[in-house]
């Protein structure tokens, strides 16, 4: 035990008598974790989690400071109450049919000498701990401005950990593996190509941030039902092997959010498990987040889109009806053309149509595109308002006749205030032209000026667009957006973040390294599905211009395989049409694959160095299986124990080819077939930087 773990348990223990009697225990239903909570002589609180008998979170400190009252002292023990709850429910979409919520909970009523109540609301679940603080309606006390918030995470040992900065403004970093003693920021600062970001506190990182034990044991720190808060970052205090909490400031740098009573903070969640397979599998962040909101809810549908999209960021076309501005001011002809036109929007839409997909996504389709980079600037896209070579009635009219739906997009520049202004009117005009999806997006310095993309304005702001789209019964994506927290079983219709570094990266910078799509299931999509944006078959850039170095650091096998490892309902097929119809056998993966499901096992996992997950698609009996690598090859073998007894099916496995490499040889797939039943075992070759995908059909007469 470290230093300041071991002092806070002795001011914990050295008053024997009033921390005994304050100090509760619960256990989780299976008793695999167990929470302590107690106050020492003081009144400050201070709790731990063990999991499987052994820390997991040491002695910490527990509390909020408020600019007119210290909450994280001079309490005392008013109450304290026990439940059980054990509900099975069905999420609306998702990777199982029905999750169980089943958890001790421990409601600890505290009074400070003021008076001033505060209560702490924990959950014991096998799988990890959720904690709160609720502040009830109460005299003397209406509003708090929130300037800090005490929780420690007291590790218990120098883990292994994959993290990212405490960036302000951006989630969209190359994560760095180092042990807890080693988290330092300083080499983000040399991290190019983030158009906004703001990195001031070199020991801070986001949550999630997930750690491996010397034991095998995974713990994750999370939150979970972001709203009406700045969102949840730790500062890493190395020497202990200790995070602090550090919520992200409002404008006011010296306030991190204003509250009105009641309310309570957004959950605290700490997942454990076994090993890395059980916190991909963990559903504990859902299950601390509010059941759902919306009444009707047949509307809400996943689904698979293409786009005109890929073709802007590999610089073919552009977002602007005139051109590239820096080009044009440089007085030289576009090369490039408007991607949003008519014409070229028509032969997404027939892609779409002939190979069974749902959306096709139009960026750079309204007016605002030639002002839209440069900072805080106000009143610049119009979202009710197409450049005059899109006809969007004619769109629409030729999608319908196709089955198809146009999905709307909103850049709004992160001019925020400009985009509620308008926010009615543009989802009145999604409804007049039965557009039922729209991709948001927040590029840029945030106006309100002073504000930040996790802070308290924005995490409200978000929830806005959620509730406002619901009523409007549209579903959204959103880019740029703070990591989700689970509030997508609140809201459904709030089917995706990017919210992380997606494939662009790939097309325009130094890119995602091979272990980077081995991580992001670990931390960013412990809170929500990713718009990550797969299915590059065409991964050289200078295909596209002779002069560009980016490639996809990936083989075209992982690509397919993502689709299964990297869970979303909503998933693109990002690459142009014509590399897909040049390889009609491999693009058959991505038009099988299905985007909701009624059951998922991770099979095999290792942060940073492979998943192999099986999933079976919703209503039926058919399974995919995805399996990737981050830079080393991998032999790996797949039990295929999941399948149901006595059923023949037909296994097609897309394989990363003789020889692959996702630098040197990416491209070549091995596609074979053969029958399979339960009990059989896969081999797979999986290339450096490689994947396989495998879709496991059942035969009729199996
Ligand atoms: C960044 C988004 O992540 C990307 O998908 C989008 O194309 C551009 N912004 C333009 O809005
Ligand atoms: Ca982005």
């Amino acid at each position: 035990m470290t230093r300041s773990a071991i002092f806070a348990v002795l001011l914990f223990f050295c008053n024997t008598l009033s921390a005994q009697k304050t100090l509760r225990t619960i256990q989780s239903p299976g008793r695999q974790t167990s929470v302590s909570v107690g106050l020492n002589r003081s009144g400050e609180i201070f709790y731990r989690i063990n999991y499987r008998n052994r820390p997991a979170v040491d002695w910490s400190r527990m509390g909020l400071t408020t600019k007119s009252v210290d909450l994280s002292t001079g309490f005392k023990l008013i109450g304290a109450d026990e439940k059980t709850r054990d509900e099975t429910w069905k999420p609306v979409w998702g990777e199982v049919a029905q999750i169980r919520d089943h958890y001790r909970e421990l409601e600890y009523r505290l009074q400070n000498e003021a008076g001033h109540r505060m209560t702490i609301r924990f959950r014991a679940y096998d799988a990890g701990v959720g904690f709160r603080y609720e502040f009830p309606a109460q005299n003397g006390l209406s509003t708090v401005s929130v300037t800090d918030e005490r929780t420690e995470f007291q590790m218990a040992g120098d883990h292994t950990a994959w993290w990212i900065p405490g960036d302000y403004d951006s989630n969209e970093h190359v994560y760095t593996t180092s042990k807890v003693s080693a988290i330092d920021c300083a080499h983000y600062e040399r991290e190019g190509n983030i158009y906004t970001k703001h990195i001031v506190h070199p020991k801070n990182v986001q949550t999630p941030i997930t750690m491996k034990m010397a034991d095998g044991t995974h713990i994750a720190l999370a939150e979970a039902a972001l709203a009406d808060f700045g969102a949840l970052h730790l500062e890493a205090d190395p020497k202990n092997l200790k995070f602090k909490s550090f919520l992200i400031p409002s404008a006011d740098s010296t306030i991190k959010s204003v509250n009105t009573l009641p309310f309570h903070t957004p959950w605290r969640a700490v997942l454990l498990s076994p090993d890395a397979a059980g916190i991909l599998e963990s559903k504990l962040i859902l299950n601390l987040n509010e059941p759902c909101k919306i009444e009707d809810v047949s509307w809400i549908k996943p689904q698979k889109y293409v786009g005109v999209w890929w073709e802007m960021h590999v610089g073919l076309a552009s977002w602007d009806y005139e051109g590239p501005q820096e080009i044009l001011a440089a007085g030289q002809k576009p090369t490039f053309r408007h991607g949003a036109n008519t014409e070229n929007v028509k032969r997404y839409i027939d892609f779409a149509g002939k190979y069974g997909f749902d959306g096709v996504l139009v960026e750079g389709w309204n007016t605002g595109w030639k002002n839209w980079f440069g900072q805080w600037k106000e009143e610049i896209f119009d979202f009710a308002k197409p450049y005059p070579d899109y006809d969007i009635d004619e769109v629409v009219r030729y999608a319908r006749e196709r089955g198809v739906r146009i999905i709307m997009h909103h850049e709004t520049s992160s001019a925020v205030t400009s985009y509620e202004r308008q926010m009615d009117a543009a989802y009145a005009y999604m409804n007049k032209y039965g557009m039922n999806s729209v991709k948001t997006g927040y590029v840029g310095k945030i106006i309100p000026k002073g504000e930040w993309h996790d802070g308290q304005w924005m995490a409200n702001h978000y929830v806005r667009v959620a509730e406002r789209t619901a009523k409007n019964r549209i579903m959204v994506d959103m880019h740029e957006s703070v990591r989700p927290s689970g509030q997508h079983r609140t809201w459904p219709n709030w089917m995706a973040c990017e919210a992380a570094r997606g494939q662009e990266f790939n097309a325009w910078s130094a890119g995602n390294p091979p272990e980077h799509e081995c991580i992001l299931p670990f931390t960013r999509i412990l809170g929500g599905p990713m718009d990550y944006t797969p299915g590059i078959f065409e991964v050289r850039m200078n295909t596209y211009v002779p002069t560009k170095k980016e490639v996809v650091h990936t083989t075209v096998a992982k690509q397919l395989a993502l689709y299964v490892t990297l869970y979303s309902p909503l998933q693109m097929a990002a690459d142009l049409p014509e590399n897909y119809e040049k390889r009609l056998d491999v693009f058959q993966f991505i038009r099988d694959v299905p985007v909701d499901w009624d059951d998922t096992r991770v099979l095999q996992a290792s942060i940073g160095d492979y998943i192999t997950t099986a999933r079976r698609q919703k209503g039926t009996q058919n399974w995919f299986l995805g399996s990737i690598t981050d830079e080393n090859p991998r032999d790996v073998q797949i039990k295929l124990a999941f399948l149901p007894p006595g059923k023949t099916y037909e296994a097609i496995v897309y394989a990363d080819g003789p020889d692959a490499h996702w630098d040197t040889n990416p491209y070549p797939v091995t596609i074979s077939k053969r029958a399979v039943k339960k009990g059989d075992v896969l081999r797979l070759h999986l290339a450096a930087g490689g994947g396989c995908a495998v879709s496991l059909k059942l035969l009729e007469r199996g």
